[in-house]
C-alpha cells in the first residue's frame, strides 16, 4: 500500500461520487475552500485525502484526482444514520451551536461514532509514512487524534474544529464529554475559529481533567508521567479570495449579475441571504424582519426584494425537515400577503448553485444578510466581500458568526433583536455611497490579507513547529 507524508482526514472527501448515465462511477470535484487551500501543499508533499465518498454501502479503491490521492472510507447505511445523521448532526451539531435546537443523546449513536472514528483512524494509520503530518478536520472526527496517536506515536497530528466550541455549562451536558476531550487531546495542535472557542475548550479541559494550561498551551500528562504540550488556539478560516475576485471580474459573470437584476425588475435594493438550510443560520429571523419592514411600510415590494438561497442540507434529520416546513410556510405567507403580480417580496430558492452563479448573485446584491444565531465562521460573508469588486455593497453580519471578529466594518447585529435587525436592514439599504465604499474597502483589505492559504500555512507552521513566533492572527 502507498504511504504519504501529508494526510488530510475529513468526513467528506473533496470529491463526490456520482453515477454516470450507464451506471459507471464518476467523481465530481467539490470546489470547497479547504481543497483549494490544501491543494498546493498536498501536491508538493505527496499528500492524500481520507474521507467518505458521500454514498452508503459502497467500497471504492483509492484513486487520484487532480494530483491528489483519494482514499475513500466506506460507511454503511446504518452507520450513516447513527454516526452522521445521529451523533454528528443531531447530538454534536446542536450542542456545539449553543443548543439552538435540543441535542438528542443516544447510546447507540455514540457507539457508532466510536466505531466510525476508529475506521478513519485506522485508514490514516495505514496510509501515513513514518513521521507524517496528519490533519484531521471537524466535529465528526473528534476521537481520531487520540486513536491515531495510540497506534502511531511517530505522527504529527493536527485537528481543526470548523464549528464553535460551546461554553462549559453547555458542553457538560454531553454524556461522553470526557471521551471527546481525550480524543481531541491526542492532537499536537487543536485549532478553533475564534479565541472564545479555544478558551471554552481549555476551560473544559481544566474542569474535567484538571490539566494545567498556560496561554494556548495545555500540559497533558501521559502514561509514564511525562508531559506532552498541546497547543489549543484560534486560526480563523477564510476563502480563496483571489479566485472569487477573479470570478466576479469575469464579463460573463457580470452580465449574469445584470440579468439577475433585470429579472427581478431592477429594484432599488436587492437583499440576499445564502445559507445551507440550517436552523443555526437565522433564516426565519431574517425573513421575519424583512416581512415586518414591508408590513410597516418602511420597505415596499416595488423597491426591495429578498432573494433567499437555502441549499438543501441533512434532509433526513427531523429538525431540518421541520425547519424547511417552517421557512416555506413563512415565505408563502409573506408572499401571499405582500407580493403583487409584478413584484415578489421574497424570491426563495431551495437549490445549491455553482460558484459562477453565486458570484453573480453576490454581485447583483446591494445588501447581504448574514444573520446566523451561531456560526463557526460563515464563509458566505467573506465571499460576498471578495465579490464586491466595485466596493458597492453592504454587509449586515451577526455578531454570533465567527466572521464578526474580523469583519468589523460590517453592520453588526444581534439577530434575536428583531427591531435592531430591522433598523440595521434600513441603515444598510439607505447607506450613502461614500460610506458603503469606505466600509467595503476595509473589509476587502481584511479578506485579501487573511485568505485560506494564509490560514492553512499558519496552522501547518504551528503544527510542524516551523513557526518560531506564532503568526499574527486577529
Ligand atoms: C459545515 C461543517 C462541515 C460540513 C458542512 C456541510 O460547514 O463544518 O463539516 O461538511 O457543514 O454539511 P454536511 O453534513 O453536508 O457535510
Amino acid at each position: 500500500d502507498a504511504v504519504y507524508s501529508m494526510i488530510v482526514v475529513s468526513n467528506r472527501l473533496p470529491v463526490d461520487y456520482v453515477e454516470g448515465p450507464d451506471g459507471e462511477t464518476l467523481w465530481r470535484t467539490s470546489p470547497g475552500g479547504l481543497v483549494t487551500a490544501l491543494e498546493p501543499v498536498m501536491k508538493q508533499s505527496d499528500g492524500a485525502w481520507i474521507g467518505w465518498a458521500g454514498v452508503a454501502d459502497r467500497e471504492f479503491d483509492p484513486f487520484e484526482n487532480d494530483g491528489i490521492s483519494i482514499v475513500p472510507v466506506p460507511l454503511s447505511a446504518a452507520e450513516l444514520e447513527d454516526y452522521y445523521e445521529g451523533f454528528s448532526n443531531d447530538t454534536l451539531w446542536p450542542l456545539y451551536h449553543d443548543v439552538i435546537a435540543p441535542p438528542t443523546y443516544h447510546r447507540e449513536w455514540w457507539d457508532a461514532y466510536v466505531r466510525v472514528n476508529r475506521r478513519f483512524a485506522e485508514a490514516a494509520a495505514r496510509a501515513a509514512d513514518v513521521g507524517a503530518v496528519v490533519w484531521v478536520q471537524d466535529y465528526q472526527l473528534q476521537l481520531v487524534p487520540q486513536m491515531l496517536r495510540e497506534v502511531r506515536p511517530d505522527l504529527v497530528i493536527g485537528f481543526f474544529n470548523h464549528i464553535p466550541f460551546p461554553a462549559y455549562g453547555i458542553y457538560s451536558q454531553l454524556p461522553w464529554r470526557r471521551q471527546v476531550l481525550a480524543g481531541l487531546l491526542g492532537a499536537d495542535v487543536i485549532g478553533f475559529q475564534r479565541a472564545a472557542d479555544a478558551g471554552n475548550f481549555s476551560r473544559a479541559v481544566r474542569r474535567l481533567f484538571g490539566y494545567a494550561t498556560r496561554g494556548t498551551i495545555i500540559e497533558v500528562p501521559d502514561a509514564d508521567g511525562e508531559v506532552r504540550r498541546v497547543v489549543a488556539r484560534h486560526f480563523p478560516i477564510s476563502i480563496d479570495t483571489e479566485s472569487f475576485e477573479e470570478l466576479a471580474a469575469r464579463p460573463e459573470v457580470q452580465a449574469r449579475a445584470k440579468e439577475i437584476r433585470e429579472g427581478l425588475g431592477n429594484p432599488k435594493t436587492i437583499m440576499l441571504g445564502v445559507d445551507r438550510l440550517d436552523y443555526t443560520k437565522g433564516i426565519r429571523h431574517r425573513i421575519k424582519a424583512f416581512g415586518e419592514l414591508i408590513r410597516d411600510g418602511r420597505l415596499s415590494v416595488e423597491d426591495a426584494v429578498l432573494v433567499q438561497v437555502a441549499s438543501p442540507s441533512r434532509e433526513r434529520v427531523e429538525t431540518y425537515r421541520q425547519l424547511r416546513d417552517e421557512i416555506e410556510l413563512q415565505v408563502g405567507r409573506l408572499n401571499g400577503d405582500y407580493s403583487t403580480l409584478s413584484h415578489q417580496a421574497v424570491s426563495y430558492l431551495h437549490h445549491g448553485y455553482p460558484r459562477e452563479e453565486m458570484a453573480a448573485l453576490y454581485l447583483a446584491a446591494d445588501v447581504m444578510l448574514v444573520t446566523a444565531l451561531r456560526d463557526g465562521m460563515n464563509l458566505v460573508a467573506k465571499e460576498f466581500v471578495a465579490c464586491t469588486g466595485d466596493n458597492d455593497g453592504v454587509l449586515v453580519l451577526s455578531e454570533f458568526a465567527g466572521a464578526a471578529d474580523e469583519l468589523k466594518q460590517a453592520i453588526l447585529v444581534n439577530p434575536h433583536d428583531i427591531e435592531g435587525l430591522k433598523d440595521a436592514i434600513i441603515e444598510a439599504a439607505s447607506m450613502p455611497k461614500r460610506e458603503r465604499a469606505r466600509r467595503m474597502r476595509a473589509l476587502r483589505r481584511r479578506v485579501r490579507e487573511y485568505d485560506v492559504a494564509r490560514w492553512s500555512a499558519s496552522f501547518l507552521d504551528t503544527l510542524t513547529g516551523s513557526a518560531s513566533v506564532v503568526p499574527g492572527v486577529p
